[in-house]
């Protein structure tokens, strides 16, 4: 990758999952290891950038040369996004983010004794992040989503990043196929990149900071 391409730019990654608790030992959660994201986190700092990592439960090793930030909830990492987004010439949300949470956390643990054989949780919508951001003026910075699809079929999976690209109002969206044994907390990826006009603009597969090259590449 061509060294110092990101020199004096500054970019913000999410990466991980996020939890959403629901007593002070439980929570909802999901696969995200964070490999992809800190990859990323990781490509920019080798190109120059300012990097601001913004972790929400990794898996993996912090990337060295990044201001972390650690979040768990998806309320968290908004504030967390939200605080460190102005002025930024790059926001990469490539953190999985629950799209609900339990509505109420127990201060106690819940206990099986007061639910019997069944238990029904209610959950209630997080806000989206993202979506936010891209329909909120942006200017001077481009912002990068991503879409974890289980689509098997090729056509249909385009279908579904194109309306999530409009939807979110992003820049790019970098989209993948994710299913039991591919995407999630796998060493390698394979993505397809849609821009602003719903197009196809490259496709990258590889380890993921090749991936992670790809993608800062587009957004150079
Ligand atoms: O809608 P979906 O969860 O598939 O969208 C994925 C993209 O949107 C990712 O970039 C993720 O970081 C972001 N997102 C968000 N806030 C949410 C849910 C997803 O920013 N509540």
């Amino acid at each position: 990758a061509p060294a110092g391409d990101l020199a004096g730019r500054r970019i913000v990654v999410t990466a991980g999952g996020t939890r959403e608790p629901l007593d002070p030992v439980r929570f909802l959660g999901n696969r995200s290891s964070g490999r992809q994201g800190v990859a990323i986190a990781d490509a920019a700092r080798a190109r120059g950038a300012e990097v601001t990592l913004i972790a929400a439960n990794l898996e993996v090793d912090e990337p060295a040369g990044c201001d972390v930030r650690h979040v768990s909830s998806a309320e968290e990492l908004r504030a967390a996004v939200r605080a460190a987004a102005p002025g930024a010439d790059v926001v990469v949300m490539a953190a999985a983010v629950a799209d609900y949470r339990p509505a109420a956390v127990s201060e106690q643990k819940l206990k099986k004794d007061d639910s019997g054989d069944g238990l029904t949780l209610e959950l209630v919508r997080n806000p989206d992040i993202l979506a936010e951001l891209g329909h909120e003026p942006h200017e001077g910075t481009v912002l990068v989503g991503f879409a974890a699809e289980t689509e098997p079929d090729d056509e249909r999976l385009l279908e579904v990043a194109r309306a999530k690209r409009e939807a979110k109002g992003c820049d790019l969206l970098v989209v993948n196929r994710v299913g039991w044994s591919e995407g999630f907390g796998t060493p390698d990826n394979a993505v397809m990149m849609i821009g602003a006009s719903g197009e196809v603009v490259t496709r990258v597969n590889g380890d993921k900071l090749s991936v992670a090259h790809g993608i800062l590449d587009m957004v150079v």
